[in-house]
């Protein structure tokens, strides 16, 4: 389990990227509940947390085509991606947001 950063470091509605050893996280926050996703859009090598938050439909936007990426899932529920971008289980506890990645999936075939 890794600390990314505090419950209030984060606005509600928005995304941050962060960097643990070997990934690339994309962190949603939609009210109080905390997301994290594969940063790197399925469809080409853009960072998913550039883009904007669909606290609507719980979706992550990618700012470069517009495939939205559900924040509990990772599926795209549109064109141009087709596969999913990996989710990773958030712990908050203490005042503080963690990822759990010990068993995460690697993304090697994409
Ligand atoms: S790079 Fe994300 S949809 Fe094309």
């Amino acid at each position: 389990m890794i600390r990314l950063c505090g419950v209030d470091d984060l606005e509600a509605g928005s995304a941050r990227r962060f960097e643990v050893p070997g990934l690339r996280i994309a962190l949603v926050r939609i009210g109080e509940d905390y997301y994290a996703l594969g940063d790197r859009c399925s469809h080409a090598d853009v960072s998913l947390s550039d883009g904007d938050v669909l606290t609507d439909s719980m979706e992550l936007e990618c700012w470069k085509h517009g495939s939205a990426f559900s924040v509990e899932t990772g599926v795209p529920s549109c064109l141009p991606a087709l596969k999913a971008v990996p989710t990773y289980q958030v712990v908050v506890a203490d005042g503080d947001v963690f990822v759990v990645v010990e068993n995460h999936r690697e993304d090697r075939d994409r």
